[in-house]
């Protein structure tokens, strides 16, 4: 079902499988005459089934990813790859090992240097050179954050430093194997969403109906980061029957 919000897109998928593939296919098509794409997609437990799509296209020679640079959207402070549960560690195993993609094609923030703020201007002066990230898929925390903008941060910045909220901070933990002190992140601005060619806020399962509902029924507002998707009339909200089902 498709529906139009203001002028960005909702699309609801009967099924999890679905809206992974649905969402891919939006990639890959919106990717396929770009000669250098940019593309950044979130880790988190949402884009699983779309990189599991990305995986097995490759892998059946349906899908050529040479050209792609991959930009990481986020990453926890004090962490990177070595870290079990990290945002990089995540998409190393479900996304960068199988494809064997080669480190020269990932740009990825790593929080264990002391130069952050150094990496926020590195990555941000990439993005502006290119013109814009060319996708960026996001999932939805369940206050309404995308990437690490938590609720509060202004629409108008690019990467930057961030204080987690508390409840960034507890669902977090389900990420990593023992309990794990989180406090800041690094991330991909909320004005990369809005300039990029194509954003894409996913999201799925009953936990996130509630959020899902509310973003596509507010006003654009600070204080609930993913509503800016009503200033960004290119983006499209992809959404299985569950986290649909309050629309
Ligand atoms: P999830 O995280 O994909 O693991 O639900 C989403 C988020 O908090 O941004």
């Amino acid at each position: 079902m498709q529906s139009t919000y203001d002028s960005m897109t909702i699309q609801t998928y009967a099924t999890y499988e679905e809206l992974s593939r649905k969402t891919a296919d939006l990639i890959i098509e919106s990717v396929k005459d770009k000669p250098n794409p940019l593309v950044c997609l979130a880790s988190g437990h949402t884009p699983i089934g779309v990189f599991k799509c990305l995986v097995e296209d490759v892998k059946a020679g349906k899908l050529d990813i040479s050209n792609w640079t991959f930009v990481g959207l986020d990453e926890w402070n004090g962490m990177n790859g070595t870290t079990k549960g990290s945002c990089r560690q995540m998409m190393d195993e479900d996304l960068f090992e199988p494809l064997s993609i080669p480190e020269k094609q990932i740009v990825f923030f790593d929080g264990t240097q002391p130069n952050v703020q150094a990496q926020c201007d590195e990555v941000n002066e990439l993005i502006h050179q290119h013109g814009g990230l060319d996708v960026m898929l996001v999932g939805i925390g369940l206050n309404g954050h995308i990437g690490m903008n938590e609720p509060g941060t202004a629409f108008d910045t690019f990467a930057h430093i961030s204080q987690l909220a508390e409840e960034t901070i507890t669902v977090g933990q389900k990420y990593f194997p023992g309990e794990t002190k989180l406090s800041t992140g690094i991330t991909m601005g909320l004005k990369h969403f809005q300039e990029a060619r194509l954003p894409i806020i996913m999201a799925n399962g009953e936990k996130k109906a509630d959020i899902i509902a509310k973003v596509a029924a507010s006003q654009p507002i600070e204080s609930l980061p993913a509503s800016i998707v009503h200033m960004t009339p290119q983006a499209y909200i992809m959404v299985d029957r569950a986290a649909g089902s309050l629309l």
